[in-house]
């Protein structure tokens, strides 16, 4: 697909989640981050673009606990620091994770993915239609009953930026590790909310497509 088709953003007709092949796991256990892997920072932010094609190879589970340790893990045990900043550490959002065996929330405490939803939603994150063919798709959710203390102008802000700097983490997890991504706000929140069976006070703010990068 070319980048002038890409941006005309042409909506693809309505979709609906797909029953999963199986049984989908309640718990996926995730490989611990390898802190030493990847390249370096500086090649990670000479190669990070939005790439759009995707192969449809499934991401191994050890990619996975990378991929989502590097978006929003735990990086200090001794205070539950985590790998991207957030308004008093208030950790307002949650990284959920659409996968063809199901919805999960990622669980930084377990480093560990809790089943949500039993269905591929991973076409119900966005429009363009590379969504749903990619392995995964990240959906960033903002708990909104987090930020109470904050004060109401600011929330917004201070959610998107929270958001803005995990889909920055995983961009440049993906540079270094050879895999392609593309952060998207062109979601349906309606839609997603239902898929990923949010609360009233929950809010889907931004989904990234991940996955190897498509063959030419
Ligand atoms: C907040 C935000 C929302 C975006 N939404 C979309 C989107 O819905 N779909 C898409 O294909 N790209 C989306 N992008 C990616 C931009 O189109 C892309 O970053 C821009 O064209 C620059 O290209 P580059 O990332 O390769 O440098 C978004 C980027 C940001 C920061």
């Amino acid at each position: 697909m070319t980048d002038t088709l890409l941006l005309s953003y042409e909506p693809l007709p309505e979709a609906r989640p797909s029953a999963v092949s199986g049984e989908a796991a309640d718990i996926i256990e995730l490989g611990s981050p390898d802190i030493d892997a990847g390249a370096p920072l500086m090649t990670a932010l000479s190669r990070r673009r939005s790439q759009r094609t995707f192969n449809e190879e499934a991401l191994s589970t050890d990619v996975l606990g990378e991929l989502l340790w590097a978006a929003n893990g735990i990086n200090r045990p001794e205070t539950g620091g985590r790998t991207a900043p957030s308004a008093h550490a208030f950790n307002e959002i949650d990284v959920y994770a659409a996968l063809p065996g199901g919805v999960y929330r990622y669980d930084p405490q377990g480093h560990r993915l809790m089943l949500k939803h039993a269905v591929d939603a991973r076409n119900l994150t966005g429009y363009q239609d590379f969504v749903g063919a990619a392995p995964l798709d990240l959906v960033y959710v903002v708990q909104m009953s987090r930020l109470l203390q904050i004060p109401p102008q600011l929330r917004e802000a201070c959610a998107a930026v929270a958001a803005g700097c995990i889909s920055q983490n995983v961009s440049l997890y993906c540079a270094s590790a050879g895999l392609a991504t593309v952060v998207r706000g062109w979601i349906n929140h309606r839609v997603l909310a239902d898929a990923l069976r949010l609360n009233e006070d929950e809010v889907p703010i931004l989904a990234q497509t991940v996955g190897k990068p498509a063959i030419r």
